[in-house]
C-alpha cells in the first residue's frame, strides 16, 4: 500500500471514530489537546516519525527530505559508486542511521540472551571527566564499542547481553518482573581494556 493511500486509510478510519465516538480530538478542532502543540501530525501507524513536523514551513520542506535521505542512506566501503556513499568505517556501528532507528523511532536493545546488537550501541568510559565535565573514553577504544568494520578492519569487540529477571511486588500486591541487563564484550581488538587503578 502506498503511503498516500495508508495516509488516506487512516484519515478514514479517523473520520469514522470521531464520527460515531464524539470526543476525540481532530486537526480542526481548536479545543484539542495536542501532544505535540503546533507540530502535531496525525497518523497511528508504523510511519507516523517519518514526518517532518507539522508546522515547519514550506522553505524547510526540502531540507528535510535531504536530511531524512542521509538519515535512510545506507553507507558502503570506499571507493564505490555511486560517489558520496563510500564513507563507511573503517570500524561502525550500523550502515544507517535508521538500521537502528527503523522508521525514525527509537533505537530499540537485543531481546533475548545473545541476540545481536542491531539497534543498541555500547558507550565506553573510565573514571574521570574531561575539561567539560563529559566522561572520558577509554585510551584504545575511544567512547563508543564499534562491533563492526569494513573488511580487512578488526571490529572493536562483540557485545552482548544476558537478562536476569528481577520480580518484586507492587505496595497494592501486585508482582512485577523486571530485566536487569549484563553487558559483555568478548574478542576484544586493540588490547587490553583500561581498567580503573585497584
Ligand atoms: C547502533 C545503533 C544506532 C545508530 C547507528 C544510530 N543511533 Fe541514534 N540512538 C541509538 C540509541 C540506542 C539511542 C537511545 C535510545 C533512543 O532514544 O532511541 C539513540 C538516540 C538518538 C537520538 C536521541 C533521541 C531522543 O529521543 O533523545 C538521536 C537524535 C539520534 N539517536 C540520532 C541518530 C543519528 C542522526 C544517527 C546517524 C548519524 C544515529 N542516531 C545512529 C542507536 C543508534
Amino acid at each position: 500500500m502506498s503511503r498516500s493511500s495508508t495516509r488516506l486509510s487512516y484519515w478514514l478510519m479517523f473520520a469514522a471514530l470521531t464520527g460515531c465516538g464524539g470526543a476525540s480530538p481532530t486537526p480542526s478542532d481548536p479545543n484539542a489537546a495536542l501532544l505535540g502543540g503546533d507540530t502535531t501530525i496525525f497518523d497511528f501507524g508504523d510511519e507516523a516519525f517519518n514526518y517532518p513536523l507539522k508546522n515547519l514551513s514550506i522553505d524547510y520542506r526540502g531540507p528535510f527530505q535531504i536530511g531524512d535521505g542521509v538519515f535512510n542512506r545506507n553507507w558502503v566501503t570506499a571507493p564505490a559508486t555511486p560517489q558520496g556513499n563510500d564513507a563507511l568505517g573503517p570500524t561502525y556501528n550500523a550502515v544507517s542511521c535508521s538500521g537502528c532507528h527503523f522508521n525514525n523511532g527509537r533505537g530499540a536493545p537485543p531481546q533475548k540472551d545473545g541476540d545481536p546488537f542491531l539497534g543498541l550501541l555500547l558507550r565506553l568510559s573510565i573514571p574521570g571527566a574531561d575539561p567539560h565535565g563529559a566522561p572520558l573514553g577509554d585510551p584504545n577504544y575511544g567512547d563508543q564499542l564499534n562491533q563492526n568494520a569494513i573488511l580487512g578492519v578488526p571490529a572493536e569487540g562483540t557485545p552482548s547481553v544476558s537478562y536476569a529477571e528481577m520480580p518484586g511486588t507492587y505496595a497494592d500486591g501486585e508482582s512485577y518482573s523486571l530485566r536487569s541487563p549484563t553487558y559483555t564484550i568478548s574478542n576484544p581488538a586493540s588490547g587490553r581494556w583500561s581498567r580503573p587503578a585497584a
